[in-house]
C-alpha cells in the first residue's frame, strides 16, 4: 500500500492582487489534510473510493472532467505508464470544500504523490507543483499558483506570480520562504458558505477590465501591505501585523469579495481583542482569519462561534 498526505493552506495577505502580479503570503494548515491510500486490487480497473464526497466508482465511469478523474488521466498521460495495474484508490479529506483552505489542490498533490510512488514514476516537488498548477487551471480559470505552491512545499511562502508567458508552463510563480521571527497564533473561522474561487476571481477581473488604472492602484496598495506584513512577521511586530490585516480586509471589501457573514466574523474577532482580522482566500464565503494573543485565543474563538462561525481552527505559524 502507498500512502500520501497534503495539508490545507491559508492565505495571510495578498489574495486576488496576487493574480495581478503582486506578492502574497500563505502558510500550510496541518490541522486539516487530504489523505490518499493506493493499493493493488484484484478487481479489474481503477476503483476510486472517496467517502467524504460520496464517491465510489471505477475511473472510466466518471466524466473525464471530474476533478479526481482528470488528475488520474493527466498523470497517466504524463507518466506514459503503458500497462496500468488494477488499483484501489481511497481518498479522505478533512479540508472543507470551496472554503479557501485549498481542498482541491491538496487532493491533487496527495493523489499525484501516491500515484508517482506506487507506479515508480519519480517526481520532484517542482514537478508535483507544476502538475498541480495545470490541474488548478482546469478548475479555477486564472489561478496565481499560490495554493498549489504552499501545499506542495508545506511551508510558509512569499509568492509572486510569473508574468503570463506562452513559453512558460508550470509552477506559475516565484517562491520565497520567509522567516517567522516569533511564532504567532491565528484563529481560522468558517462562514460555512461555500464560494467557488473561480467566481470571485472572475468578478474581480471584470472590475479590473472596466477600470484598470484604479484597480492597479488598489493592487499596488495590497502589494505594499504584503511587503510590510512580511517585515512585521520577520520582526515579530504583532500589533502592526494586525493593523495590516485590517487594512488588507478593507481593500478586499473594496474589491467586493467580502460578504456580510465574513464582515460579521471579522468585526467580532476585533471586538474580542484580536490584533486584526481579514477574510482569507477567494472570499464571498469560506474562511476568515484573526491574529490573536495565545492567551486570548479562546475568547476570540468563542466570540466567532457566537457570530455564527460554523467551524474554527486554532493554528500556530512558526
Ligand atoms: C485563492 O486561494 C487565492 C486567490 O488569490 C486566487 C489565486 O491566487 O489563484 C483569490
Amino acid at each position: 500500500m502507498t500512502k500520501s498526505s497534503a495539508p490545507g493552506k491559508i492565505i495571510l495577505f495578498g489574495e486576488h492582487a496576487v493574480v495581478y502580479g503582486r506578492p502574497a503570503l500563505a502558510v500550510p494548515v496541518t490541522q486539516v489534510h487530504a489523505d490518499v491510500e493506493l493499493s493493488a486490487s484484484s478487481r479489474t480497473g481503477i476503483w476510486i473510493y472517496a467517502p467524504s464526497i460520496n464517491l465510489h466508482a471505477e475511473l472510466n465511469r466518471l466524466p473525464s472532467d471530474h476533478p479526481i478523474a482528470s488528475v488520474i488521466h493527466n498523470f497517466l498521460f504524463l507518466s506514459r505508464v503503458s500497462s496500468f495495474p488494477n488499483l484501489e484508490i481511497k481518498i479522505d479529506s478533512t479540508i472543507p470544500v470551496a472554503s479557501g483552505l485549498g481542498s482541491g489542490a491538496a487532493v491533487t498533490v496527495a493523489l499525484t504523490r501516491a500515484l508517482s510512488a506506487h507506479l515508480n514514476y519519480e517526481m520532484t516537488d517542482e514537478e508535483v507543483n507544476a502538475f498541480t498548477y495545470e490541474i488548478e487551471k482546469l478548475y479555477h480559470g486564472t489561478p496565481s499558483g499560490i495554493d498549489n505552491t504552499v501545499i506542495t512545499y508545506a511551508r510558509p511562502v512569499y509568492f509572486i506570480k510569473h508574468p503570463a508567458s506562452p513559453f512558460k508552463r508550470g509552477v506559475g510563480g516565484e517562491v520565497k520562504t520567509f522567516q517567522v521571527g516569533k511564532p504567532f497564533t491565528i484563529v481560522i473561522a468558517d462562514t460555512g458558505i461555500s464560494a467557488p474561487t473561480k467566481e470571485s476571481v472572475g468578478d474581480v477581473r471584470k472590475l479590473w477590465e472596466a477600470d484598470k488604472q484604479k484597480w492597479e492602484r488598489v493592487f499596488d496598495q495590497v502589494g505594499g501591505i504584503v511587503k510590510q506584513a512580511r517585515d512585521a512577521i520577520e520582526s515579530g511586530k504583532w500589533e502592526m501585523l494586525g493593523d495590516l490585516m485590517n487594512q488588507n480586509h478593507r481593500l478586499l471589501q473594496e474589491m467586493a469579495v467580502s460578504s456580510p457573514e465574513l464582515d460579521r466574523l471579522v468585526e467580532s474577532a476585533r471586538t474580542a481583542g484580536a490584533f486584526g482580522a481579514k477574510l482569507s482566500g477567494g472570499g464571498r464565503g469560506g474562511n476568515m482569519i484573526a491574529l490573536v494573543r495565545p492567551e486570548n485565543a479562546e475568547n476570540v474563538t468563542s466570540a466567532l462561534r457566537k457570530a455564527d462561525a460554523k467551524n474554527t481552527i486554532l493554528t500556530q505559524v512558526s
